[in-house]
């Protein structure tokens, strides 16, 4: 989380300084205490009233300001400062700060900075994939800066390549990332699926379910926020994948079995949030799917249930937990599963209650061990995500 944090967001040069006002607005929506330092060619593209409107804050441009007030107070931020974000980050400020140089005040604030420090290289494809800047880029790997990689897509020069500033859900998440979480889940392997499985009746028809893939993703994500090495395998969706989060795409059931029995050796915890379909057509041949008639008559068969197979297989040490969808006896079936597929947690959903369920941004769990029954209150999925990460390292630990 990032609110109550001090940032600094360091603007430069370049066409791209247009989007942080949005990305400064963003964070003060967050709860953040931003405060702005361009350089002195960023004026020519925003102007500081801009910032100063969003943050209540002088907006800081120049070492030698005659308020002196403002010139002592920039060290005192800098050291401050939770997290230091320079975005749009040009070529000229990615040398300069390769090479120690503290000519203005963004560059000197940076030197006194005691806290992360992420740049967002924004230019043409040409400059950026320069040796030097790359070279400069390195080095300032090496020292500890986070560099958020560039987007790909239509430059302002009208070249196309890698050089556009990522999108403000990238650079606000690479923020949550480097200080909005406690990382109690570093070095922990979790692998999580996601969203429906398509099951194909022919080329063009399949059978699936509503499953968003918003609770699954939630999960994943937070699970990388608090510093898990995650891999989610996520049937199709319209979703964007999480920053730090190795994602996999399957479609069918099948593959989503093959996906996760591949990786589930090797992994701590396995949540498995995917709606998988219980059915699948048991021959996609035209002649036996369609009567003489044109009716349809689908022979079916069940799908590997791949939650009893993880809890079957499961080795010492290595955690369990599904999900379960039910319309009554919440508990009584869901406990039910939890012993017959020998899984560690169940996350129940009543789909009963509003705000609970498929396509919803909420949702309400009750979190289920042999032993326990905890209800969570309505929370959005991303703090249901955190919720029951919380349950699983606390009953980890145990
Ligand atoms: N699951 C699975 N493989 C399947 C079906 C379900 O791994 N072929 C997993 C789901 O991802 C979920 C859990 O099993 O974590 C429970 O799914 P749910 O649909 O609630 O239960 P089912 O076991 O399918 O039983 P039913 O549909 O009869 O309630």
């Amino acid at each position: 989380m990032l609110k109550g944090k001090t940032v600094v967001i360091g603007v430069t040069g370049g066409i791209a300084a247009y989007k942080s006002a949005q990305l400064v607005s963003d964070l003060v929506k967050e709860g953040c205490d931003v405060h702005v330092v361009m350089t002195k060619n960023a004026l020519y593209f925003i102007h500081p009233i801009t910032f100063e409107t969003l943050t209540g804050h002088k907006c800081l441009t120049d070492t030698f300001d005659r308020n002196f007030e403002f010139n002592v107070e920039h060290v005192a931020l800098s050291q401050r400062a939770d997290a230091f974000l320079i975005a749009p980050a040009s070529a000229d400020v990615i040398g300069k700060a390769a090479n120690g140089i503290a000519d203005d005040m963004l560059t000197t604030m940076l030197l006194a900075a005691d806290c992360p420090i992420l740049l967002a290289p924004a230019m043409n494809t040409y400059m950026y994939e320069n040796s030097i800047v790359q070279e400069n880029l390195a080095k300032l790997r090496r020292h500890g800066f986070t560099v958020i990689e560039p987007a790909v897509g239509r430059l302002a020069c009208r070249d196309v390549g890698k050089g556009k500033l990522p999108d403000g859900k990238t650079l606000i998440d690479s923020l949550r990332y480097a200080i909005g979480y406690e990382k109690d889940l570093m070095g922990v392997k979790v692998l999580v699926s996601a969203g429906p499985t398509a099951e194909a009746i022919d080329p063009v028809r399949y059978i699936t379910n509503h499953s968003s893939g918003k609770m699954g993703y939630a999960i994943a994500e937070a699970a990388a926020m608090r510093g898990a090495d995650v891999t989610l395998v996520s049937g199709p969706v319209s979703l964007t994948p999480p920053l730090y989060v190795k994602t996999v795409g399957v479609r069918s059931a099948e593959e989503m079995y093959q996906a996760i029995s591949e990786r589930f050796p090797s992994a701590d915890i396995l949540i498995m949030a995917a709606a998988v379909a219980d059915y699948t057509p048991q021959c996609t041949a035209d002649e036996k799917i369609k009567k003489s008639d044109g009716e349809m008559n689908l022979p079916l068969q069940r799908t590997k249930d791949i939650l009893q197979w993880a809890g079957n297989n499961k080795t010492e040490g290595q955690f369990v937990c599904g999900f379960s969808m039910e319309t009554e006896h919440l508990l009584e079936n869901s406990r039910r599963k939890l012993l017959k597929k020998h899984c560690d947690m169940i996350a129940a959903n009543s789909l009963r209650q509003s705000g609970a369920g498929f396509g919803t941004d909420t949702n309400i769990l009750t979190l289920i061990t042999p032993e326990t029954a905890q209800e969570l209150p309505l929370l959005s999925k991303s703090e249901a995500a955190h919720a029951l990460l919380d349950a699983i390292r606390d009953s980890r630990v145990r």
